[in-house]
Protein backbone atom coordinates (compact mmCIF):
# COMPACT_ATOMS: atom_id res chain seq x y z
CA UNK A 1 0.00 0.00 0.00
CA UNK A 2 1.01 3.52 -0.73
CA UNK A 3 1.73 6.11 2.41
CA UNK A 4 -1.16 7.96 1.40
CA UNK A 5 -3.53 5.38 1.64
CA UNK A 6 -2.19 4.29 4.27
CA UNK A 7 -2.89 7.74 6.20
CA UNK A 8 -5.78 7.95 4.50
CA UNK A 9 -7.70 4.85 6.93
CA UNK A 10 -9.43 5.82 9.76
CA UNK A 11 -7.12 4.36 12.98
CA UNK A 12 -8.15 3.34 16.44
CA UNK A 13 -5.25 2.78 18.77
CA UNK A 14 -5.76 1.62 22.31
CA UNK A 15 -1.70 1.38 23.96
CA UNK A 16 0.09 4.89 23.74
CA UNK A 17 1.77 5.70 26.26
CA UNK A 18 1.06 9.71 26.88
CA UNK A 19 4.69 10.46 28.60
CA UNK A 20 6.59 8.09 25.70
CA UNK A 21 4.89 10.10 23.03
CA UNK A 22 6.28 13.59 23.02
CA UNK A 23 6.58 15.06 19.97
CA UNK A 24 9.86 15.50 18.77
CA UNK A 25 10.00 19.27 18.91
CA UNK A 26 8.54 19.70 21.59
CA UNK A 27 11.36 17.67 23.55
CA UNK A 28 14.00 19.43 21.66
CA UNK A 29 12.14 22.78 22.58
CA UNK A 30 11.78 21.61 26.53
CA UNK A 31 15.38 19.22 26.77
CA UNK A 32 17.67 22.36 27.47
CA UNK A 33 15.72 23.67 30.16
CA UNK A 34 16.33 21.04 32.11
CA UNK A 35 20.13 20.96 31.29
CA UNK A 36 19.82 18.35 28.35
CA UNK A 37 21.49 20.23 25.67
CA UNK A 38 20.97 19.17 21.89
CA UNK A 39 23.09 20.42 19.36
CA UNK A 40 22.41 18.14 16.43
CA UNK A 41 20.24 15.50 15.45
CA UNK A 42 22.59 12.55 16.68
CA UNK A 43 22.86 14.25 20.22
CA UNK A 44 19.22 14.36 20.10
CA UNK A 45 18.88 10.52 18.81
CA UNK A 46 21.21 9.10 21.43
CA UNK A 47 19.85 10.79 24.28
CA UNK A 48 15.98 9.88 23.35
CA UNK A 49 15.22 7.72 21.10
CA UNK A 50 15.53 4.29 20.66
CA UNK A 51 16.07 2.60 16.99
CA UNK A 52 18.18 -0.36 17.86
CA UNK A 53 16.96 -3.28 19.70
CA UNK A 54 18.56 -2.58 22.73
CA UNK A 55 18.87 -6.15 25.37
CA UNK A 56 15.71 -6.43 27.00
CA UNK A 57 12.64 -4.53 28.37
CA UNK A 58 14.95 -3.59 31.22
CA UNK A 59 17.13 -1.50 29.32
CA UNK A 60 14.39 0.42 27.31
CA UNK A 61 12.44 1.29 30.35
CA UNK A 62 15.87 2.95 31.61
CA UNK A 63 15.62 4.81 28.58
CA UNK A 64 12.62 6.95 29.25
CA UNK A 65 14.10 8.60 31.97
CA UNK A 66 15.71 11.81 30.31
CA UNK A 67 12.01 12.40 29.29
CA UNK A 68 10.33 11.76 32.35
CA UNK A 69 12.64 14.59 33.42
CA UNK A 70 10.69 17.07 30.78
CA UNK A 71 7.42 16.21 32.70
CA UNK A 72 7.51 18.99 34.80
CA UNK A 73 4.74 21.07 35.23
CA UNK A 74 1.16 21.20 34.33
CA UNK A 75 1.63 23.61 31.82
CA UNK A 76 3.88 20.88 29.98
CA UNK A 77 1.44 18.43 30.71
CA UNK A 78 -1.57 19.89 28.94
CA UNK A 79 0.95 20.84 26.11
CA UNK A 80 2.04 17.29 25.49
CA UNK A 81 -1.52 15.82 25.64
CA UNK A 82 -3.04 17.52 23.35
CA UNK A 83 -0.08 17.62 21.02
CA UNK A 84 -0.41 13.89 21.14
CA UNK A 85 -3.87 13.96 20.20
CA UNK A 86 -3.08 16.56 17.77
CA UNK A 87 -0.92 14.53 15.94
CA UNK A 88 -2.52 11.25 16.08
CA UNK A 89 -5.41 12.74 14.64
CA UNK A 90 -3.90 15.26 12.27
CA UNK A 91 -0.81 13.00 11.26
CA UNK A 92 -2.31 9.27 11.48
CA UNK A 93 -5.64 9.53 11.02
CA UNK A 94 -6.47 8.33 14.24
CA UNK A 95 -10.30 8.57 15.55
CA UNK A 96 -10.73 6.56 18.59
CA UNK A 97 -7.82 6.92 20.92
CA UNK A 98 -6.86 5.43 24.35
CA UNK A 99 -3.70 7.49 26.23
CA UNK A 100 -2.29 5.85 29.43
CA UNK A 101 -0.09 7.43 31.59
CA UNK A 102 0.97 6.64 35.15
CA UNK A 103 1.12 9.15 37.66
CA UNK A 104 3.94 8.07 39.80
CA UNK A 105 6.18 7.97 36.44
CA UNK A 106 5.30 11.90 36.70
CA UNK A 107 5.37 12.64 40.09
CA UNK A 108 9.15 10.66 40.42
CA UNK A 109 10.95 13.13 39.14
CA UNK A 110 8.62 16.20 39.99
CA UNK A 111 7.42 15.30 43.63
CA UNK A 112 6.10 19.23 43.67
CA UNK A 113 3.53 17.81 41.04
CA UNK A 114 0.43 15.87 42.65
CA UNK A 115 -1.50 13.07 41.19
CA UNK A 116 -4.98 15.97 40.75
CA UNK A 117 -2.46 18.57 39.47
CA UNK A 118 -1.04 16.27 37.49
CA UNK A 119 -4.39 14.49 35.82
CA UNK A 120 -6.62 17.78 35.89
CA UNK A 121 -3.53 19.06 32.99
CA UNK A 122 -3.85 16.13 31.22
CA UNK A 123 -7.81 16.33 31.14
CA UNK A 124 -7.70 19.66 29.96
CA UNK A 125 -5.41 19.00 27.01
CA UNK A 126 -7.60 15.79 25.79
CA UNK A 127 -10.42 17.74 26.37
CA UNK A 128 -9.50 20.48 24.03
CA UNK A 129 -8.54 18.26 21.68
CA UNK A 130 -11.36 16.44 21.75
CA UNK A 131 -12.81 20.03 20.81
CA UNK A 132 -11.21 20.38 17.75
CA UNK A 133 -10.94 17.31 17.09
CA UNK A 134 -13.57 14.56 15.36
CA UNK A 135 -11.99 11.71 17.60
CA UNK A 136 -12.80 10.69 20.94
CA UNK A 137 -9.87 9.91 23.24
CA UNK A 138 -9.92 7.74 26.51
CA UNK A 139 -7.44 7.74 29.53
CA UNK A 140 -6.30 4.88 31.46
CA UNK A 141 -4.63 5.10 34.59
CA UNK A 142 -1.63 3.05 35.47
CA UNK A 143 -0.18 0.93 38.34
CA UNK A 144 3.75 0.77 38.05
CA UNK A 145 4.34 -3.18 38.80
CA UNK A 146 7.52 -1.96 40.76
CA UNK A 147 5.25 0.36 43.48
CA UNK A 148 5.12 -0.78 46.94
CA UNK A 149 1.57 -1.76 47.92
CA UNK A 150 0.86 1.16 49.56
CA UNK A 151 1.82 3.27 46.71
CA UNK A 152 -0.16 0.99 44.59
CA UNK A 153 -3.25 1.87 46.47
CA UNK A 154 -3.16 5.36 46.39
CA UNK A 155 -3.13 5.14 42.55
CA UNK A 156 -5.68 2.63 42.77
CA UNK A 157 -8.07 5.09 44.91
CA UNK A 158 -7.00 8.09 42.43
CA UNK A 159 -7.77 6.60 39.40
CA UNK A 160 -11.27 5.23 41.13
CA UNK A 161 -12.10 9.16 42.89
CA UNK A 162 -11.17 10.33 38.92
CA UNK A 163 -13.76 7.46 37.41
CA UNK A 164 -15.11 9.97 35.01
CA UNK A 165 -12.18 11.32 33.56
CA UNK A 166 -10.58 7.46 33.44
CA UNK A 167 -11.56 5.00 31.27
CA UNK A 168 -9.69 2.01 33.09
CA UNK A 169 -6.68 1.14 34.80
CA UNK A 170 -3.70 -0.82 33.39
CA UNK A 171 -0.82 -2.86 35.28
CA UNK A 172 2.71 -1.73 33.80
CA UNK A 173 6.64 -2.14 33.54
CA UNK A 174 8.16 -5.66 33.64
CA UNK A 175 6.59 -8.14 35.15
CA UNK A 176 9.57 -10.36 35.89
CA UNK A 177 9.55 -10.67 39.66
CA UNK A 178 6.44 -8.72 40.26
CA UNK A 179 3.36 -11.39 39.90
CA UNK A 180 -0.10 -9.96 39.30
CA UNK A 181 -1.55 -11.71 42.39
CA UNK A 182 -0.66 -9.20 44.98
CA UNK A 183 -2.12 -6.43 43.09
CA UNK A 184 -5.79 -8.40 42.30
CA UNK A 185 -7.43 -6.32 45.79
CA UNK A 186 -6.68 -3.09 43.55
CA UNK A 187 -8.26 -4.05 40.57
CA UNK A 188 -11.34 -5.83 41.76
CA UNK A 189 -11.61 -2.56 43.52
CA UNK A 190 -11.52 -0.75 40.15
CA UNK A 191 -13.91 -2.75 38.15
CA UNK A 192 -16.62 -2.79 40.92
CA UNK A 193 -16.21 0.93 40.49
CA UNK A 194 -16.85 0.55 36.90
CA UNK A 195 -13.05 0.89 35.70
CA UNK A 196 -12.16 -1.33 32.65
CA UNK A 197 -9.00 -3.25 33.04
CA UNK A 198 -6.16 -3.74 30.60
CA UNK A 199 -2.79 -5.01 32.04
CA UNK A 200 0.77 -5.48 30.52
CA UNK A 201 1.54 -9.09 30.43
CA UNK A 202 3.78 -12.13 28.09
CA UNK A 203 5.58 -8.92 26.81
CA UNK A 204 9.36 -9.99 27.59
CA UNK A 205 10.49 -13.34 26.31
CA UNK A 206 10.50 -15.12 29.48
CA UNK A 207 9.47 -18.92 30.52
CA UNK A 208 6.40 -18.38 31.97
CA UNK A 209 5.09 -15.67 30.31
CA UNK A 210 1.90 -17.39 28.89
CA UNK A 211 0.89 -17.71 32.49
CA UNK A 212 1.47 -14.46 33.42
CA UNK A 213 -1.06 -13.73 30.82
CA UNK A 214 -3.71 -15.81 32.14
CA UNK A 215 -3.04 -14.46 35.96
CA UNK A 216 -3.54 -11.01 34.21
CA UNK A 217 -6.88 -12.18 33.32
CA UNK A 218 -7.46 -14.61 36.48
CA UNK A 219 -6.30 -12.44 39.67
CA UNK A 220 -6.85 -8.85 37.93
CA UNK A 221 -9.89 -9.73 35.31
CA UNK A 222 -7.95 -8.37 32.43
CA UNK A 223 -10.47 -7.48 29.43
CA UNK A 224 -7.78 -6.93 27.02
CA UNK A 225 -3.59 -7.61 27.38
CA UNK A 226 -0.82 -5.40 26.56
CA UNK A 227 1.56 -6.98 24.34
CA UNK A 228 0.54 -10.82 25.09
CA UNK A 229 2.66 -11.52 22.50
CA UNK A 230 4.24 -14.51 23.96
CA UNK A 231 1.36 -16.65 23.67
CA UNK A 232 2.07 -17.49 20.21
CA UNK A 233 4.20 -20.34 22.41
CA UNK A 234 1.30 -22.10 23.58
CA UNK A 235 -1.51 -22.98 21.94
CA UNK A 236 -3.76 -23.45 25.20
CA UNK A 237 -3.45 -20.13 26.37
CA UNK A 238 -4.35 -18.88 22.54
CA UNK A 239 -7.40 -20.52 22.78
CA UNK A 240 -8.43 -19.44 26.50
CA UNK A 241 -7.98 -16.33 24.94
CA UNK A 242 -9.82 -16.66 21.61
CA UNK A 243 -12.67 -18.51 23.82
CA UNK A 244 -12.73 -15.27 26.33
CA UNK A 245 -13.23 -13.17 23.54
CA UNK A 246 -10.03 -11.28 25.23
CA UNK A 247 -7.66 -9.43 22.39
CA UNK A 248 -3.99 -8.71 22.07
CA UNK A 249 -2.92 -5.02 22.35
CA UNK A 250 -0.13 -5.67 20.12
CA UNK A 251 3.23 -3.35 19.25
CA UNK A 252 5.48 -4.83 16.74
CA UNK A 253 7.93 -2.14 16.54
CA UNK A 254 8.39 -2.34 20.51
CA UNK A 255 8.74 -5.98 19.91
CA UNK A 256 11.14 -5.59 18.03
CA UNK A 257 14.24 -2.99 20.22
CA UNK A 258 12.98 -4.43 23.39
CA UNK A 259 13.86 -7.75 21.94
CA UNK A 260 10.53 -9.26 23.28
CA UNK A 261 10.90 -10.86 19.82
CA UNK A 262 14.16 -11.62 18.67
CA UNK A 263 15.66 -11.23 15.26
CA UNK A 264 14.19 -9.03 12.16
CA UNK A 265 10.49 -7.12 12.44
CA UNK A 266 9.27 -9.88 9.97
CA UNK A 267 9.80 -12.61 12.39
CA UNK A 268 6.61 -10.89 14.47
CA UNK A 269 3.90 -13.54 15.38
CA UNK A 270 1.52 -11.22 14.66
CA UNK A 271 -0.07 -13.00 11.49
CA UNK A 272 0.04 -15.99 13.02
CA UNK A 273 -1.55 -15.20 16.41
CA UNK A 274 -4.77 -13.54 14.17
CA UNK A 275 -4.95 -16.38 11.98
CA UNK A 276 -5.00 -18.31 14.82
CA UNK A 277 -8.11 -16.31 15.76
CA UNK A 278 -6.46 -14.22 18.46
CA UNK A 279 -8.52 -10.96 18.65
CA UNK A 280 -5.51 -8.64 17.29
CA UNK A 281 -4.71 -4.93 17.19
CA UNK A 282 -1.91 -2.65 15.94
CA UNK A 283 -0.41 -0.29 18.38
CA UNK A 284 2.59 2.35 18.73
CA UNK A 285 3.65 1.69 22.91
CA UNK A 286 6.07 4.55 22.90
CA UNK A 287 5.85 6.45 19.85
CA UNK A 288 7.84 9.40 20.88
CA UNK A 289 10.74 7.09 21.70
CA UNK A 290 10.61 4.37 19.34
CA UNK A 291 10.49 6.70 16.32
CA UNK A 292 7.28 5.03 15.28
CA UNK A 293 4.32 6.18 14.56
CA UNK A 294 0.69 4.41 13.21
CA UNK A 295 1.33 5.15 10.13
CA UNK A 296 4.76 3.89 9.87
CA UNK A 297 3.19 0.76 11.40
CA UNK A 298 0.59 -0.16 8.81
CA UNK A 299 3.56 0.57 6.41
CA UNK A 300 5.32 -2.33 8.20
CA UNK A 301 2.54 -4.61 7.75
CA UNK A 302 1.44 -4.13 4.17
CA UNK A 303 5.32 -4.64 3.17
CA UNK A 304 6.00 -7.25 5.22
CA UNK A 305 2.98 -9.17 5.51
CA UNK A 306 1.03 -8.13 2.91
CA UNK A 307 -1.60 -6.30 5.04
CA UNK A 308 -4.13 -4.23 2.81
CA UNK A 309 -7.66 -2.49 3.40
CA UNK A 310 -8.96 -5.50 4.42
CA UNK A 311 -6.56 -7.02 7.57
CA UNK A 312 -6.13 -2.93 8.83
CA UNK A 313 -9.92 -2.57 8.98
CA UNK A 314 -10.40 -6.15 10.53
CA UNK A 315 -7.76 -4.92 13.71
CA UNK A 316 -9.12 -1.25 13.52
CA UNK A 317 -13.14 -3.30 14.15
CA UNK A 318 -11.88 -5.70 16.86
CA UNK A 319 -10.00 -2.13 18.15
CA UNK A 320 -12.85 -0.44 18.38
CA UNK A 321 -15.49 -2.91 19.87
CA UNK A 322 -13.03 -3.45 22.69
CA UNK A 323 -12.04 0.30 23.17
CA UNK A 324 -13.01 1.14 26.89
CA UNK A 325 -14.00 4.47 25.78
CA UNK A 326 -18.18 4.83 26.84
CA UNK A 327 -20.13 3.79 23.91
CA UNK A 328 -22.29 6.79 23.46
CA UNK A 329 -18.77 9.01 22.60
CA UNK A 330 -17.47 6.30 20.76
CA UNK A 331 -20.89 6.04 18.33
CA UNK A 332 -20.50 10.03 17.58
CA UNK A 333 -17.06 9.46 15.84
CA UNK A 334 -16.60 5.89 15.00
CA UNK A 335 -17.53 4.27 12.02
CA UNK A 336 -15.85 7.37 10.32
N1 LIG B 1 5.87 1.36 30.06
C1 LIG B 1 6.09 2.01 28.92
N2 LIG B 1 6.32 1.16 27.91
C2 LIG B 1 6.25 -0.06 28.43
C3 LIG B 1 6.39 -1.36 27.92
N3 LIG B 1 6.67 -1.56 26.63
N4 LIG B 1 6.25 -2.40 28.74
C4 LIG B 1 5.98 -2.20 30.02
N5 LIG B 1 5.83 -1.01 30.59
C5 LIG B 1 5.96 0.06 29.79
ZN1 LIG C 1 2.97 -0.32 27.01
Amino acid sequence: MKATEIQALPKVELHRHLELSLRHSTIKELAPQFGIEIPDEATFASRFLIDQPMNDLGSVLNKFLDTQLLLASDEILERIAYEACEDAFKIENIRLLELRYAPTFVTYRHPDLDFDKIHQAIVRGVQRAEKDFKMAVGLVCIIQRILTVADAERVTDFAIDNKDTFVGLDLADNEVGFDSKPFSPFFMRAKKAGLHVTVHSGEANVPNAPRYVREAIEYLGAERIGHGVQVYRDPETMKYLIDKKIPLELCLTSNYLTQAIAGEKSQHPFKQLMEAGVLTTINTDDPGIFNCDMNSEYQLFADLFQFGPKEFNYCNKIAAEHCFIPAAKKNKVWPV
